[in-house]
């Protein structure tokens, strides 16, 4: 049972980017570009703790229905924070993977992904996990068609499909489940991210906008995360009792 105050896997919203310009009277794209910096600071602080897996949500399957021009602008500077940070993700020895389903980006979008994920392939320091165009439903559903194919070509029964079976074929199913998600701009709701996965995550919620969460902030979910006492399902006596 797991009981360590430090989360191996942490998983974000990064929500906030357009009020935090709105309130400074900017465009909403200004608000996405200095979200980029609390992404690369978060990055850093994951780096620093040792916590083995971030995963950040940039792109939901719903955001296609944003303005085409704020669409296009994200597009961009995915490209472009791909292009720029690839290499030093690489100096730090980060591995870099993407999530989500990714036929709908542009050809020169899908070339950076793989290109960046090949990079890192190899790193063992933190996982930065990147979900675009990723909804934790499309997860369920694509994880469904995969073992629907492997009882059709014989290769299981539909008998042997149960929980644990369906979450091998989940996205990130070779890594921990997240120790804990983490939503910014004081918006209380999971939309559609990593449903399955976050079944038994602490849920830590702040009033604080994506492009402001910085080290504090950080800190301040890690230790929120630290009080907690994590059961699933069990007793607080029956927790005791396993770990004297
Ligand atoms: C939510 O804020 C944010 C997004 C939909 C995009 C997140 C993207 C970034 C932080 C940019 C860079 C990411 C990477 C991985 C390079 P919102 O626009 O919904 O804000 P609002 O709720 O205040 O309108």
């Amino acid at each position: 049972m797991n009981t360590t105050s430090l989360p191996r896997h942490i998983a974000i919203i990064m929500d906030g980017n357009g009020r935090w310009a709105k309130l400074r009277n900017l465009p909403r794209v200004m608000g996405h570009r200095a979200g980029v910096k609390a992404v690369r600071e978060t990055i850093r602080c994951c780096a620093e703790k040792k916590i083995e897996v971030v995963t950040l949500f940039a792109f939901s399957s719903e955001n296609w229905q944003r303005p085409q021009t704020e669409v296009s602008y994200l597009m961009e500077l995915f490209v472009s924070a791909l292009q720029r940070e690839a290499k030093k993700l690489h100096q730090q020895n980060i591995q870099l993977r993407i999530i989500g389903d990714r036929l709908r980006f542009s050809e020169k979008l899908q070339k950076q992904m793989a290109k960046a994920e090949e990079l890192t392939a190899k790193n063992t320091g933190l996982i930065v996990v990147i979900a675009a165009n990723y909804g934790g439903q499309w997860d369920i559903a694509q994880a469904c068609q995969t073992l629907a194919k492997e009882v059709e070509q014989g290769v299981i029964t539909s008998d042997e499909i149960n929980a644990s079976l369906i979450q091998t074929k989940l996205a990130l199913a070779d890594l921990p489940l997240p120790d804990l998600f983490i939503r910014t701009s004081g918006e209380m709701r999971i939309s559609n991210f990593m449903i399955w996965q976050l079944a038994y995550s602490e849920l830590y919620f702040t009033e604080c906008l994506w492009p402001d969460f910085n080290a504090l902030e950080f800190e301040k979910a890690l230790n929120s995360y630290s009080l907690r006492e994590r059961r699933y399902g069990c007793t607080s006596e029956q927790l005791r009792t396993d770990n004297a």
